[in-house]
């Protein structure tokens, strides 16, 4: 019998490496060379059959014109057809049909599924219903890998290699799920990040760790940029030279220089008031008044767009002004990616799960009672969806002040737990400070909470000093 094909997933910019991204990219090139339009050159203005009898399926919950149309136009040009359900209120989530049931009944109508959500960690939860691949076209303020994709795209085929590259990101890097796919792929392929947040709309405290302490990002010390960039409130290197990666203190001359070299991109988001209870106030605006500092004299400015009022429209027939091709780039970019996946070219087969292989042990949570996702956006929050999904989380290795940090495994926000119980005993004791070490597959019978007082809410009781004696041994 011929071996099947393992289906690939991609929910997070990190389910790609960098060789299969480079893949992508060499393919969106081939397209726009071999397919683009002579006069206007970043567009592509003919068909090829590399998909014909493929259908992809487009699952929006949220508003989209660029990824929706894009996509669609990519699967078009590409010889396939497309089924659209871009309306919740016409489909049956209407009448109360959840994600899971969804995607299982989509997954027999076409090969893959473009799905957009408003919760965080949707398209991972669709990934373990679908049996057709999944791309995350938006979920919540998680991610947005295939915007990231267009991103890199366009600096590389605007001539701007990542490595060393100063990229400067300003707006909303809490709610912007663009900007948590982008940061990721910074600083795998080395660029420096350089955060201008609007005021109280910092990145995710768990992105941000997880630059320094996965992706190899260093902080820069504030004095070493402030006086240069006063806009910029953190800045990080992401050094591939080991004598970089091994300083402790301050930074080299070499990147010293580096950073002072100006900026070789500006990316700007809009304040995603959908995520946000409140208005904001005092956004960042990027005009020619921003820009006029002569370290922006090469700049490319990129915006996923929408915009709205946070880039001014001055700026569009300033040469600097890029985010009309990155737009435009999301349509062959997205057809290599369809292409690789389920056309011809597939080829994306690498993970045999789907997924990037985690590395740290998985927490399932098999029981009512325990440890949730901190995160109230998060898919596992969703009333709808509590019989198909249960709290999973990986343990990481670095603890937290108070006991085990946990990763959920749909959106990606730490939790933390201070109390480990046992199932079967309904005792529980403080988490060890060395648990966080998580040495192998964890026992079945453990249970995380939050808290004591969550635990104890459980009907759980302290373990007896005895018991804890004879554990510990
Ligand atoms: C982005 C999104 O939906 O996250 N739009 C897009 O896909 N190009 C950015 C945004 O909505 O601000």
């Amino acid at each position: 019998m011929a071996e099947m094909p393992a289906l690939r997933h991609i929910t997070s910019i990190n389910d790609l490496t960098n060789d299969e991204i480079e893949r992508v990219f060499a393919l969106s090139e081939t397209y726009l060379s071999e397919l683009g339009d002579p006069v206007i050159p970043y567009r592509i203005a003919r068909g090829t059959t590399t998909a014909t009898g493929r259908i992809l399926a487009s699952l929006f919950y949220e508003p989209s014109t660029r990824t929706r149309l894009s996509f669609e136009s990519a699967m078009s040009r590409l010889g396939g057809q497309i089924i659209t359900s871009a309306d919740p209120a016409t489909s049956s989530v209407a009448k109360g049909e959840t994600l899971a049931d969804t995607v299982r009944v989509v997954s027999n109508y076409a090969d893959a599924i473009v799905l957009r959500h408003p919760r965080d960690g949707a398209a991972r939860l669709a990934a373990e219903y679908a049996s057709v691949p999944i791309i995350n076209g938006g979920d919540g303020a998680h991610e947005h890998p295939t915007q990231t994709l267009c991103d890199l795209f366009t600096l590389q085929h605007e001539n701007k290699q990542l490595r060393d590259l100063n990229v400067a990101i300003s707006g909303d890097l809490r709610g912007s799920r663009t900007i948590h796919s982008f940061v990721y792929a910074l600083a795998r392929f080395g660029a420096n990040i350089m955060l201008m947040p609007a005021k109280g709309m910092e990145l995710p405290a768990h992105v941000d760790q997880r630059l320094r302490e996965e992706f190899g990002c260093r902080p820069v010390p504030k004095s070493k940029y402030r006086k240069e960039n006063s806009a910029v409130d953190a800045l990080y290197v992401t050094p591939d030279k080991p004598h970089q990666l091994s300083l402790n203190v301050g930074i080299e001359p070499a990147v010293d220089v580096q950073i002072r070299k100006g900026i070789d991109v500006v990316y700007v988001t809009r304040f995603q008031k959908e995520r946000w209870a409140e208005a904001s106030t005092d956004y960042p605006k990027i005009d020619a008044k921003f820009l006029k500092q002569s370290k922006y004299a090469s700049t490319s400015v990129l915006h996923p767009l929408p915009r709205v009022g946070e880039l001014d429209v001055a700026l569009d027939s300033d040469s600097r002004a890029v985010y009309f091709r990155q737009a435009a780039y999301g349509v062959p970019v997205r057809m290599a990616l369809i292409d690789l996946l389920i056309g011809r070219e597939a080829g994306l087969t690498r993970y045999a799960a789907g997924f990037a292989p985690p590395s740290y042990p998985l927490y399932d949570q098999r029981r009512d009672a325990g440890i949730r996702c901190p995160n109230p956006n998060c898919i596992t929050n969703e009333p709808l969806e509590q019989a198909y999904v249960r709290n999973r989380f990986w343990a990481l290795p670095s603890p937290t002040p108070h006991g085990q940090r946990l990763r959920c495994i749909y959106c990606e926000a730490d939790a933390e737990a201070a109390v480990a119980g046992h199932a079967r005993r309904l005792d529980f004791e403080p988490v060890a400070q060395d648990h966080a070490a998580a040495r192998g597959p964890l026992p079945q019978h453990l249970v995380f909470f939050h808290s004591e007082a969550d635990a104890l809410a459980a009907g759980y009781h302290p373990r007896a000093p005895r018991r804890r004696a004879a554990a510990a041994r």
